[in-house]
C-alpha cells in the first residue's frame, strides 16, 4: 500500500478490501490538508450522509495523539462527539498522523450483523491507518511533483515557442540586413563605374598628350593613371562578387581556345612586366585541346593569376604557363619564382579579402579579392583551383576546365 501512488485509486481500492475483510458496512477517508477536511473517499456511505464541515469542527477541538481512536460505544452520552457520530453513522474513528501532519481522519460504519469492534480489529485497524497515512502522504508527494512537472513543462514549451519565435524574428532581421548591405555594394559599385571610367579616360587623353608637361606633373599623371586601374578591377570584382551572392552571375559557356586567352593577357602584362624585369613565358604543345568554359571569365582568371605572379615577385623572376590535359579536363598552372606563401595561410588563400602577411609581399597593393573571384569562376564552369608554394621560392597555381570532347 505504502507504494501505491495515485491517491483515488489507492484510498478506494484498500477501503474497499478492508471493509470486505473485516466485514465492516462501509467507511471513508476525509483527507485533511492544512486542518481542513479537503475531501472525503468513501465507500458505502450514500452522499451527504457525512457532514464534513461537523466533523471538521469536532475534530479541531479534539487532541490529536498518535494511534489514538473514537468508538462510538466509549463516547459519553449526551456528548457532542456522541451526536455527531450517531449523525453521520460512525462506529469507529481514528486520526491518520504521520510526524507532525494531519492526513486524515478514518471512519467507519457499523459492522456487519451488528458485532462489536473488538481490541483485535481495532489493533489491526489501527495498523492499518498508520501505512495509510504513509501511503497518502506518498500519492500527495507524487502528485505534486507530478504537478510541478507538467506546469514546468508547459513553462518550458512556452518559453521554447517564444526563443524560436525571437530567433526566427533576428534571423529573417539578419537575412534582411545582409540583403542590402549587398544590394548596396552593388549599387554603389555601379554607380562608381561611370564617374571612374571618365577619370581614367581623361588621364589617359592627359598622359597621351603631345604637350610638354612639367615633370612632376606628367609622375603625377602616371600616378592618378595606376590608381584609376587600381580602382577600376576594384570595381569590377565588387560587382563580380554581387552578381554571385545574388545569383544574377552568368557564366555562359561555349567553346573555348584558350592558347589565345592566354597569350592576350601576356601582351596586355608584357609592359608591366618588363619594367620590373619579369620574364613571361607560355609552354604548349602544337595542339591546343579546346574547352568548354566561358571566354570572359576564364580570361579573368588568367589576368588575375599572371597579375599575381608578377606582382608577388622579385625584379629578374619568371611567370611560366604551362598546360596539361588530364581527361576530363585541361589544366593551366601559373608557375613563379617569386615570395611563395606562407604555409599558415595556406587555408585562407581562396577567402575573401585574405591577403597573407609574408613581409616581402609587404607594400604590394591588392584588396584580396581576386583569389576569390577566381575560385567562384573556375568552379562555375566546373573546374578546380589549387596551388602549392614554398615561401620565398615560388608559387603554382593550377586550374583546371572541362575539356570540350568529354563534356559533349
Ligand atoms: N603568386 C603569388 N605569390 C605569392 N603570394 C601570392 C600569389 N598570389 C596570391 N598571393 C597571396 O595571396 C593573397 C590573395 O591574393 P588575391 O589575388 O586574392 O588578392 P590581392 O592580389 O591581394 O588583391 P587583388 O584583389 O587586387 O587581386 C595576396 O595578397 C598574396 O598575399
Ligand atoms: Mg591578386
Amino acid at each position: 500500500m505504502a507504494e501505491t501512488i495515485d491517491l483515488e485509486s489507492l484510498t478506494r481500492g484498500v477501503l474497499t478490501k478492508l471493509l470486505e475483510e473485516m466485514r465492516i458496512t462501509k467507511g471513508a477517508f476525509l483527507m485533511i490538508k492544512k486542518h481542513k477536511i479537503a475531501g472525503v473517499e468513501s465507500v458505502g456511505y450514500v452522499s451527504n450522509e457525512l457532514f464534513p464541515d461537523e466533523l471538521e469542527q469536532l475534530f479541531h477541538k479534539c487532541a490529536w495523539p498518535a494511534s489514538c481512536f473514537f468508538l462510538l460505544e466509549e463516547l459519553e452520552t449526551d456528548s457532542e462527539i456522541k451526536r455527531v457520530f450517531t449523525k453521520c453513522d460512525i462506529a469507529l474513528a481514528m486520526p491518520i498522523r504521520v510526524e507532525d501532519d494531519e492526513v486524515a481522519i478514518l471512519v467507519f460504519g457499523p459492522r456487519r450483523s451488528g458485532e462489536r469492534y473488538y481490541d483485535r480489529e481495532i489493533s489491526t485497524l489501527l495498523v492499518f491507518a498508520a501505512e495509510a497515512g504513509i501511503a497518502i502522504q506518498n500519492a500527495e508527494s507524487y502528485q505534486a511533483v507530478k504537478k510541478f512537472n507538467e506546469e514546468l513543462e508547459k513553462t518550458v514549451a512556452a518559453r521554447t515557442a517564444e526563443l524560436k519565435t525571437t530567433q526566427e524574428r533576428e534571423l529573417a532581421k539578419a537575412r534582411d540586413i545582409a540583403r542590402l548591405k549587398d544590394e548596396f555594394v552593388f549599387v554603389a559599385a555601379h554607380e562608381l563605374r561611370a564617374p571612374v571610367a571618365a577619370i581614367k579616360g581623361f588621364v589617359e587623353l592627359a598622359a597621351e598628350s603631345k604637350t610638354a608637361l612639367p615633370r612632376d606633373i606628367r609622375h603625377y599623371i602616371n600616378a592618378i593613371s595606376g590608381a584609376s586601374n587600381n580602382l577600376v578591377q576594384l570595381i569590377n570584382d565588387l560587382l563580380e562578387i554581387a552578381r554571385s551572392d545574388e545569383g544574377t552571375l552568368k557564366v555562359e559557356t561555349a567553346s573555348v581556345a584558350v592558347g589565345p586567352i592566354i597569350e592576350g593577357v601576356l601582351a596586355e602584362l608584357a609592359l608591366i612586366a618588363k619594367q620590373r624585369d619579369i620574364s613571361l613565358g607560355f609552354e604548349h604543345g602544337p595542339h591546343i585541346p579546346i574547352v568548354s568554359a566561358d571566354e570572359e571569365k576564364v580570361r579573368e582568371v588568367v589576368l588575375n593569376l599572371v597579375n599575381n605572379a608578377i606582382k608577388y615577385n622579385r625584379e629578374g623572376g619568371f611567370v611560366k604557363i604551362a598546360l596539361r590535359t588530364k581527361p576530363p579536363h585541361l589544366i593551366v598552372e601559373v608557375r613563379d619564382n617569386g615570395y611563395g606563401i606562407p604555409k599558415e595561410d595556406e587555408s585562407k588563400i581562396f577567402e575573401k579579402f585574405f591577403r597573407a602577411e609574408n613581409a616581402a609581399a609587404e607594400g604590394v597593393s591588392g584588396t584580396g579579392l581576386g583569389l576569390f573571384i577566381c575560385r567562384m569562376l573556375v568552379e562555375r564552369m566546373g573546374g578546380t583551383i589549387t596551388y602549392s608554394s614554398t615561401e620565398g621560392k615560388g608559387s603554382v597555381f593550377a586550374f583546371s576546365l572541362p575539356l570540350e570532347d568529354s563534356s559533349s
